[in-house]
């Protein structure tokens, strides 16, 4: 594992950046490329970066097309908090390529987790993954607990990731959806390449323990630990009880 232990969010950026284009272009030689996207305030940023190469033409995008780690269940197709909605927003309209996510919005939930588990093994494997970390150590919305080894399945949030949330919906907690659909830990291992960034001193026992501690279930994010390519890249304060 590659930790990158900057002084900015800003610089943090142009590294994440630095990570997924070099990797998608490598892809690229070799036929269409899967981009697994993190919604989300840490990728925003390093977003933003990829958005300006690529109007500059130095970051290009052709035969790329995003897969969402996570998705709530409940809320209507099209709602403007669902993620889906949220990373088209954020990056992959601009970018030109196509986002797939798990079917929040399906009657039945259980069966939208297999089916994206399925969409997801037909177009893997992810080339890069883009990945946030929750301040309890959740990858994706993989909960503490959640087995390493895990794949899609229908999760339901705590209620400190409900209020961690609620910034999306207004403030509103009870308006944060109670249960997600999210890629498995055993999933998002299969990507190619993990890149993970945090930012700022709420982050930082997560990363720590994440990136030092125990493999565990207690911290998901502890999962990075077995893959053999993972780029983590953190600000100072972020970085900040790491040893
Ligand atoms: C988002 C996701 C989550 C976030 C994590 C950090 O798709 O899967 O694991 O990456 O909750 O969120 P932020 O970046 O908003 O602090």
């Amino acid at each position: 594992m590659e930790v990158v232990l900057l002084p900015t969010p800003e610089d943090c950026a142009r590294v994440v950046a630095d990570a997924v284009a070099g990797s998608v272009a490598a892809a690229q030689e070799g036929g269409p490329v899967a981009l697994g996207l993190a919604t989300g305030s840490s990728p925003l940023l390093a977003y933003r970066e990829l958005l300006a190469r690529h109007r500059a033409g130095a970051f290009p995008t052709e035969g790329v097309t995003a897969y969402l780690l996570d998705e709530y269940v409940g809320l209507p197709a099209g709602h403007p908090e669902s993620y889906l909605q949220t990373i088209r927003r954020e990056i992959t309209d601009e970018l030109g390529i196509a986002a797939h996510g798990p079917d929040g919005s399906a009657a039945d939930p259980l069966r939208a987790a297999l089916d994206y588990e399925a969409r997801l093994r037909a177009a893997g494997p992810v080339a890069v993954q883009v990945l946030g970390i929750g301040a309890n150590g959740h990858l994706g919305f993989n909960e503490p607990g959640s087995s390493l080894v895990s794949r899609t399945r229908v999760k339901t949030l705590t209620e400190r990731t409900r209020t961690d949330n609620a910034r999306f919906f207004d403030g509103d907690v009870e308006a944060v959806p109670r249960h997600v659909i999210t890629q498995g830990l055993g999933t998002i291992r299969e990507a190619r390449h993990l890149v993970l960034v945090a930012t700022g001193g709420a982050k930082a026992a997560a990363v720590a323990e994440a990136v030092e501690g125990p493999l565990s279930a207690s911290c998901p994010g502890s999962v990075l630990q077995l893959h053999p390519h993972v780029t983590v890249v953190v600000d100072e304060a972020a970085g900040s009880r790491l040893t």
